[in-house]
């Protein structure tokens, strides 16, 4: 038995494949007026007002939320149906569903072209709840549940003037309601629709907090697939997208995935669209939120058995509020769940007071990534952000902007049903002109600095004067103070390395370097040397001349002299930088030339996706003495890849172990623009002063291109235990952090595999590390993360002889 809730809350969607309709009035038999029908497709119509017909009412037999416009169909079977004929039926007080039915009924009963009708949409029923069985379409459960709401239909239009069109409605979906249990369903006149959602292959999948659920497809073999997601009430979905592949970016013609805020493929629900990414790209890809606790996600393509693949995951994330009074002198603000996308209907007010009188407060917006407005760029319609009455919608490429307001500020965000980004994130504080730090560390050069990292060990002011004057933590033997954070993070500060002994070395070092203390190299023959970075200095300092063995390398031929934030390499100025291509997909990663016969990249370059093998040698080809990508010359030289060996500790959860070794087929000879660089030894010390960069054909942006010219950029090395900082301790001792706290200047995809180096003595480079991971790139303390090579020196040597 069936009751519906007082609040019946119902939303409902049609389709119709009714062509050349005019301008009409319909007669309501709800209220014996006139109401008007616009046609959507007329360009001074928003979008968004054919979608309410009237608001969600608590009186009548089933107060409706009433939307026509089309459900969407990507697959062939309703591709070929008109462009969106959407219409709108006036703003009604009411609309009971018979009314809504004579509506539509009036609507393709006077138009010269109708065929079929469609209505979609969900409903809530309040004496029932959701069980996981209600979840399964194939369990007894929902058959019979889906029949009983489905004879309520039937019992619903046979009498009216719809019963001649009307053939059935079909329950395709129940989810957890806000008080009771959702179904989902569409009505039709045709049994063409049904063919269509009969074709989809669909997964329901159910995610409790703290659960993630993967959505996974290979080589799908159907056009149309989709996976109804289902969260628990109070929370929403948070949809990871990390791969696309075989998709070609940007073009949607061929495959796309969908995601809907809603359990049925409704036009106006989508939240997002996407045709993949390039290859290169770094997981996640896109990160979405539901406005509820259900989502759909479809894939469809036209051309099937491509080989397309298609990775996410799904967790249930508490509904946050949003909005408030905050009184603060510094904070930031950003839209829901950032740096995920927003989710749909959202509608947020806050407003920022300074803590006292005589301040007021400068406000940078440093991210603005919304759905922009319909028409122009300047009416910002559809999502916004709006700060003291201004609207602002127009995505921020470069920098943000800053304003200053009075003591108190006030701040909307409001997105509509459909389209989300990323959203926004600003920064404010409150400051006077007598006193422009408040509560904070004021530089000598005059920038603010947040009191914590006054004397916490590293320089945030430009000029260090947050550092001076503190407690020194440690003192060098030549008197030089040397802060807490730079004790013991497998740095030498001191220049002897004092700040690195009586450290629990054993937690960086592990017994790999048994017999030598830390900072003592060791020669071939056992006896240990007490000097920093002996190796090919030009001294014999090993008895057996081993530190001054091999050191033909390192040297970059051309006389002086993306990456984001780099510039382009001189010719011939990193001879040791290869371009490790696929076929069809071009360049992947970078690598290093160690040897005649070996290069060393990173491990991830190699690991298998569900449509690409990138772990077979075969595929690969070694671009050796390149600079310009897609240009080949006379000293140009590629091999073919004869083995690949990963290291066996790689972990591709943690980027631990993120290193591999390439066996040339043929080994190569040395030129001025094919030269191998230094290993250096597991002792080899890289200080926050050494000289190091970065080179690569990554992207030049986050969302940028792979850069046709080698690009190189300055970098210097992190301290462990600050990047660790920043990075929740994700950071291992096998890996280096290098950049910049402020960010700007990064590796980015398409670097992976290559080069960091830093000069050493006599002017030779030595392989600091291997481009690995970061999150985003070039981000303000987000440092990139390489591959400590100086760590895996004896493996390298022990794998290439
Ligand atoms: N994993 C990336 C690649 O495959 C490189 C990431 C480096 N990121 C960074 N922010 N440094 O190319």
């Amino acid at each position: 038995m069936l009751t519906f809730s007082k609040q019946r809350i119902s939303e409902v969607f049609s389709v119709s494949e009714a062509v050349a309709h005019q301008q009409k009035q319909v007669t309501s038999t709800s209220g014996q007026q006139k109401y008007p029908i616009a046609d959507c497709n007329k360009e001074s119509l928003p979008t968004d007002q054919c979608l309410n017909l009237s608001s969600a009412h608590s009186v009548g037999p089933l107060a409706l939320k009433t939307y026509l416009c089309p459900l969407e169909f990507s697959s062939y079977n309703l591709a070929r149906s008109e462009p969106c004929r959407r219409w709108i039926l006036g703003s009604l007080p009411i609309i009971p569903l018979t009314a809504a039915i004579i509506v539509v009924v009036f609507c393709y009963c006077f138009s010269p072209a109708i065929s079929i009708f469609y209505l979609s949409g969900s409903l809530e029923i309040s004496n029932l709840t959701y069980t996981n069985e209600l979840g399964d379409p194939r369990s007894q459960q929902f058959i019979s549940q889906a029949q009983a709401v489905q004879n309520y239909f039937s019992e619903l239009y046979e009498p009216s003037i719809l019963g001649k069109y009307y053939l059935k409605s079909v329950i395709t979906a129940f989810s957890e309601g806000e008080e009771g249990l959702r179904a989902y369903y569409w009505t039709s006149g045709s049994e063409e629709y049904d063919l269509t959602v009969k074709s989809a292959i669909s997964f329901d999948l159910y995610a409790k907090p703290g659960n993630n659920r993967t959505l996974t497809l290979t080589l799908p073999k159907r056009s149309y697939y989709q996976w109804r997601l289902r969260v628990p009430a109070g929370h929403i979905v948070h949809l990871v997208i990390l791969t696309l592949h075989g998709a070609i970016p940007g073009n949607c013609a061929i495959h796309k995935l969908s995601a809907y805020d809603f359990l049925l493929p409704v036009q106006n629900k989508i939240i997002t669209r996407w045709c993949g990414s390039p290859v290169t790209w770094n997981p996640p890809v896109i990160r979405l939120t539901s406005s509820g606790n259900v989502m759909l996600v479809t894939f469809s393509s036209n051309v099937p058995r491509v080989g397309s693949v298609f990775k996410a995951y799904f967790e249930a994330v508490r509904k946050r509020g949003c909005g408030g009074n905050l009184i603060s002198w510094n904070g930031s603000l950003s839209s829901p769940y950032y740096p995920r996308y927003y989710p749909p209907k959202i509608d947020c007010t806050w407003t920022i007071t300074t803590p006292a009188v005589g301040y007021i407060i400068a406000l940078s917006v440093i991210v603005l990534e919304i759905q922009a407005g319909s028409q122009s760029s300047s009416n910002c319609d559809k999502d916004w952000l709006e700060i003291e009455g201004i609207r602002y919608c127009n995505r921020i490429t470069e920098g943000g902007f800053s304003k200053i307001y009075g003591r108190s500020v006030k701040i909307k965000f409001k997105s509509d049903q459909s389209i989300t980004y990323k959203g926004f994130y600003l920064e404010y504080k409150a400051f006077s002109y007598e006193d422009p730090c408040p509560n904070q560390f004021k530089c000598k050069d005059g920038s603010c600095i947040s009191l914590k990292n006054h004397c916490d060990g590293w320089r945030d002011c430009l000029d260090g004067s947050d550092e001076t004057k503190c407690n020194c933590y440690f003192t060098c033997p030549s008197g030089n103070c040397i802060l807490h954070g730079s004790v013991c993070d497998g740095i030498n500060d001191c220049g002897d390395a004092s700040d690195e002994l009586n450290c629990t070395r054993a937690m960086i070092f592990p017994s790999l370097h048994k017999g030598c203390s830390f900072t003592s190299y060791k020669c071939h023959n056992g006896k240990c040397v007490n000097k920093i970075n002996p190796e090919c200095d030009g001294k014999r300092d090993c008895m057996d001349g081993s530190d001054e063995s091999g050191c033909g390398c390192g040297t970059s031929p051309a006389k002086k002299t993306k990456i984001v934030g780099g510039e382009n390499a001189k010719k011939g100025k990193w001879p040791w930088q290869v371009s490790l291509q696929m076929g069809m997909y071009g360049h992947i990663c970078g690598a290093s030339i160690v040897s005649n016969r070996w290069l060393v990249s990173a491990g991830h370059c190699f690991q298998d996706s569900d449509s690409i093998r990138y772990s077979t040698s075969s595929a690969w080809t070694a671009y050796l003495g390149l600079r310009l990508m897609n240009r080949m010359n006379s000293w140009i030289v590629t091999r073919s890849i004869n083995r690949i060996v990963t290291h066996p500790k790689y972990d591709e959860y943690t980027s631990d172990y993120d290193i591999a070794l390439l066996e040339l087929k043929t080994p190569v000879f040395f030129s001025d623009s094919i030269q191998p660089v230094c290993l250096p030894a597991i002792t080899h010390v890289f200080s926050t002063t050494s000289n190091c960069y970065v080179t690569g054909w990554g992207v030049l942006g986050e969302d940028g291109e792979l850069a046709t010219v080698l690009q190189e950029a300055s970098v210097k090395i992190i301290p462990l235990n600050i990047c660790n900082k920043l990075y929740k301790n994700s950071v291992t001792t096998r890996m280096l952090c290098a950049g910049y706290l402020h960010g700007g200047v990064d590796a980015c995809q398409g670097d992976s595999g290559g080069p960091l180096v830093c000069l050493g003595k006599r002017r030779k480079w030595f392989l600091a590390g291997i481009v690995s991971w970061g999150e985003g790139c070039a981000r303000r303390n987000r440092p990139g993360v390489y591959t400590r090579v100086s760590r895996f020196s004896d493996w390298i040597k022990q794998q290439i002889n």
